[in-house]
């Protein structure tokens, strides 16, 4: 097997502005209102994938974080199935080709499936591979989508907006550039994380039960979020922070309002995410105006965006109002020192329990996947790292 049948590659993660929440198609994944993210830099948080095929094969084979998984799961399948029925109509690579078993072997550098979006990078980064490897030419957000709904917008870097589209196919229901990773490079991101464990109700399950349960959330996709997405393009346009702020906390809230709406409510934040929401709210209260934003995805960990010169400051607060026996607390980019210390004294919030936030990760906006060499499949299609 030679070096052109194994394809890597490493794609990013995105966090939401305005929420994609609610399916209008459960197996297109065809979502009920456009959304707008940020697409976060690779070199901190990544999804990394191997893909390669070979008549030797017996069967479809996946490695997930170095344990052998099911290729059974109707997203992965659907995928598959879907890349190769292009392949054979675009006659991309040979009939034979087509009958040949993959094997997938994929990591991530941060935690899975625990509210972190590592559902949108891992799947970016396997039809991104895939369709390499299977030599189609076609739109690949319309790929990762039917992986994972907020993939979609995984497959380019920047600012990102994902088309919900009304086509019943799903043909437009894709994702397109607002903005590349260069656009605003004094944007960061600081991702609080409370919790790393599995969430209990994923948000498939979460969404599904607020389209059936929740008037919320028509109204939300009705009036709300077109006026949302519109606005927040034009501010990131033209960088103008406040106003991307205000939208931002304004559409986690209501997102999760939606979930409280959904019955039974699915409770994603906790009691530390409200104090987080309570803290930026106090933070941007003592400046006078909007510097830093929250957003919550389906679990408690914040991400909180802001543009550079607010970070040392930002990092001082969380570190008095969080304190750590975590040395180290603040990764990625790391901690910078040198913010303001008056908030401090002034503060109206008191410093919480020790160990309440696990750690920072200090981010950055970033492009969309790339191919890299440094493969996790060997020449012969095994494994490397398998736990
Ligand atoms: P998250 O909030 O991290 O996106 P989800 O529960 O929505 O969590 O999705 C987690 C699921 O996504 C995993 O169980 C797995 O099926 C899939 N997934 C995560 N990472 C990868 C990856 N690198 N490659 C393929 N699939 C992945
Ligand atoms: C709260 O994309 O994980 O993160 O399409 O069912 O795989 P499926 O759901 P998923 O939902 C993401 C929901 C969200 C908001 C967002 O990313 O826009």
């Amino acid at each position: 097997m030679d070096e052109m049948d194994r394809v890597t590659v490493i794609a990013p993660v995105n966090i939401a502005v305005i929420k994609y929440w609610g399916k209008r198609d459960e197996k297109l994944i065809l979502p009920i209102n456009d959304s707008v993210s940020v697409t976060l830099d690779t070199s901190i948080m990544c999804a990394k994938t191997s893909v390669c095929f070979g008549p030797e094969f017996t069967e479809n084979e996946i490695w997930l974080n170095g344990v052998k998984t099911s290729f059974s799961n109707p997203r992965l399948v659907n995928v598959l199935d879907k890349i190769k029925n292009i392949a054979a109509t675009q006659r991309s690579v040979d009939n034979a080709v087509l009958s040949w078993k993959v094997r997938v072997c994929s990591e991530n550098n941060f935690p899975t499936a625990a509210g972190l979006a590592s559902s949108a990078a891992g799947y970016a980064c396997l039809v991104t591979a895939l369709a390499k490897l299977y030599k189609i030419k076609t739109d690949v957000s319309v790929l990762a989508r039917i992986g994972s709904g907020s993939a979609c917008r995984s497959v380019f870097g920047g600012f990102v907006r994902w088309h919900a589209g009304v086509n019943a196919d799903g043909s437009d229901s894709i994702a397109t550039q607002i903005a590349d990773s260069t656009h605003w490079p004094e944007m960061k991101a600081l991702i609080l994380v409370v919790s790393d464990i599995k969430k209990h109700t994923s948000s498939t399950v979460g969404m599904m039960n607020s389209v059936n349960t929740s008037d919320l959330l028509k109204y939300r996709a009705k009036y709300t979020v077109p006026r949302r997405t519109e606005e927040i393009s034009e501010a990131i346009l033209k960088k103008d922070f406040a106003k991307f702020a205000e939208l931002t906390m304004k559409d986690s809230n209501q997102f999760h309002a939606v979930c409280l709406d959904t019955y039974p409510p699915c409770v994603y934040m906790t009691d530390v995410s409200h104090k987080i929401v309570e803290i930026i709210h106090a933070y941007n209260d003592m400046c006078g105006e909007l510097k830093v934003a929250y957003t919550f995805d389906a679990g408690p960990n914040a991400c909180l965006y802001l543009l550079d010169k607010e970070v040392p400051t930002l990092l001082k607060l969380i570190k008095y109002l969080f304190p750590t026996s975590n040395l180290d607390f603040v990764i990625g980019l790391g901690d910078v020192d040198g913010g303001d210390c008056k908030f401090l004294n002034s503060f109206p919030i008191q410093p919480q329990a020790k160990d309440i936030i696990k750690y920072v990760i200090h981010t950055k906006v970033g492009k969309g996947p790339e191919f890299v060499t440094s493969h996790l499949l060997d020449k012969k299609g095994n494994p490397l790292n398998v736990k």
